[in-house]
């Protein structure tokens, strides 16, 4: 079998609940296993949920529930939101599932029997109510906050993984793969963290404090230390141990925030992979986050908008539009509802669905809902096409360098040009004429305006595949055999049976001011 295209997201916390940040990140997978998909790769796209933990324990327990439930409770909601957004993950995995559990514990044995896995002594002052070690720049005035409870000295015997010794290897790795971390200025950083000295990595924790988690092989006392559990799904998911994991790995893609990259993912993961002779990922692509009043979207802020309400209200496709045409991949970008709405109705209503619903109209009332045969092209349309034909390989290109905003701003160019295009013919005028030569420019405008609303739909469908669908449909077409033939302008609309006039992005009422919350 040929390598499958392997693309995965972080896998979310389980004691959160989805927010704006989470559902960026899977419509940015999406579009890149889209866009794969799309030009006959095959892909694997891999996401899910991060299930063990200090904190996913706590929360159960102020619940007074069992940990596993508020897991259920939680892939059940993650799950949803990528039905709603309709992410095409092939895989959901849980790090509860025991095809994660048995690689983890597999990996861990494999380190401890060969070296790489010591116990050592594990000195600090340690606060019961928060769970955690505290550092001496915990103290504020040099006492230990309120917060912390009871702070004592304690003395705690650990494992460790041996880091330290990889840091050359790691360093040189980045330097020598260009392609290792996107975008580059985030290579820098990391360089930037690993110029001083990295210490051995702690990856247990005593199961008096901490019994929810993968119980070390070698030491059933303890358990694994979360992040060195999370990031093994990249690799159980795809059967790391079997004969079928050559099918998928290396990734092609880590999808993850910024705030993760530095360092489980560009200093544990490689690590980790290398010391158990595992071919690194090829990049791991950090984007930025979503922040509002400058402030970072998201449950520890207090911050949060419920992505599900604008996806409820207003469909997949015009919020999957919205988020990949703002955010520059790898910046931030401030998120507002006015910015939505405005997107909304200038991109969506207007440009886009305006033009199709204009095309159903007319061609309902001079052509019998159909798309005539164009004749000869006249210098509006060959320059209509010759547009068409840089869009097209340069949204292309934007795309393979994941400038997917640039992408929609080109191919929102192509539309409102289709547009111009429209205004000028004015086939409302052309309808009028009794110059028998009229009519076949009314065919000609007609026929050009549905190619080219077809060819934009095509475009689109990485980012907006229902909207690329239901277009098909209105225009009575349906996908070609490759998306390289889908792309090309031709007339093979010609005598299709158009839909009745639709509007496809309806204009938002006044009751939609509540979708912003107080932030
Ligand atoms: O970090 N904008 O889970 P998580 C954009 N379980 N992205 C954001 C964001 C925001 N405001 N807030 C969060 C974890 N994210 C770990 C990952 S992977 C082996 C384990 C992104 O639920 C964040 O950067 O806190 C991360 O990539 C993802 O959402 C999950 O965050
Ligand atoms: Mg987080």
């Amino acid at each position: 079998m040929t390598k499958a295209f392997y693309i995965t997201t972080a896998i979310d916390y389980a004691n959160g609940t989805p927010h704006l940040g989470h559902a960026y990140e899977k419509v940015l997978t999406d579009v890149l296993a889209r866009y794969h998909r799309l030009k006959g790769e095959r892909v694997q796209f891999l996401t899910g949920l991060d299930e063990h933990g200090q904190k996913v324990q706590q929360s159960a327990r102020a619940r007074g529930i069992e940990p596993i439930d508020l897991c259920d409770e939680a892939a059940g909601l993650f799950q949803g939101l990528c039905a709603k957004l309709l992410i095409s993950n092939d895989d959901f995995i849980r790090t509860t599932e025991e095809r994660h559990k048995s690689v983890v514990r597999r990996l861990l044995q494999d380190l401890h029997d060969r070296g790489l896995i010591y116990q050592a002594e594990y000195k600090g002052f340690y606060s019961t109510r928060a769970e955690q070690f505290l550092q001496e720049k915990d103290k504020v005035d040099g006492e230990w906050p309120e917060i912390y409870g009871e702070v004592v000295e304690i003395t705690e015997a650990n494992y460790f993984f041996r880091l330290a010794q990889f840091q050359d290897w790691l360093v040189e790795h980045i330097q020598t793969h260009e392609d290792f971390i996107f975008p580059r200025f985030r290579a820098r950083q990391v360089l930037e963290f690993l110029k001083e000295p990295i210490n051995d990595l702690c990856i247990s924790r005593p199961k008096e404090r901490l019994s929810w988690g993968i119980p070390l092989p070698f030491d059933d006392a303890y358990v694994t230390y979360v992040w060195f559990d999370a990031l093994v799904n990249y690799i159980s998911a795809v059967g790391q141990g079997t004969p079928e994991f050559e099918a998928y790995w290396p990734a092609d893609y880590h999808v993850i925030g910024k705030d993760i990259l530095v360092p489980p993912h560009a200093v544990y993961w490689p690590i980790m992979l290398h010391a158990c002779g595992i071919p690194l990922p090829k990049t791991i692509l950090a984007h930025g986050w979503w922040l509002k009043s400058g402030r970072k979207v998201s449950k520890s802020t207090g911050v949060t908008i419920d992505p599900l309400e604008l996806i409820d209200r207003f469909g997949p496709d015009p919020f999957r539009y919205f988020v990949t045409r703002e955010m520059n991949v790898g910046q931030d970008s401030e998120f507002s509802v006015e910015l939505f709405l405005s997107r909304y109705g200038s991109d969506l209503a207007n440009d886009l669905g305006n033009l199709i619903n204009r095309l159903l109209n007319m061609a309902g009332r001079y052509r019998d809902a159909t798309v005539p045969s164009s004749g000869e092209p006249g210098e509006e349309e060959s320059t209509l096409r010759s547009l068409w034909e840089e869009t097209r390989p340069s949204v292309l290109g934007l795309y393979d360098e994941f400038l997917f905003h640039t992408a929609l701003e080109k191919t929102f160019e192509f539309i409102r040009a289709t547009n111009r295009y429209t205004e000028r013919r004015a086939p409302w005028k052309l309808a009028k004429n009794t110059d028998p030569a009229a009519a076949g420019q009314l065919d000609t405008t007609l026929a050009t305006m549905a190619e080219a609303i077809r060819l934009a739909l095509s475009l689109l469908g990485p980012v907006m595949p229902e909207t690329r669908e239901k277009g098909f449909q209105l225009l009575g077409s349906g996908p070609a055999d490759t998306w390289e033939n889908e792309l090309a302008w031709g007339d093979s609309l010609a005598g299709s049976r158009l839909a009745a006039p639709t509007i496809l992005f309806p204009r938002p009422g006044p009751d939609l001011a509540p979708v912003d919350q107080p932030g």
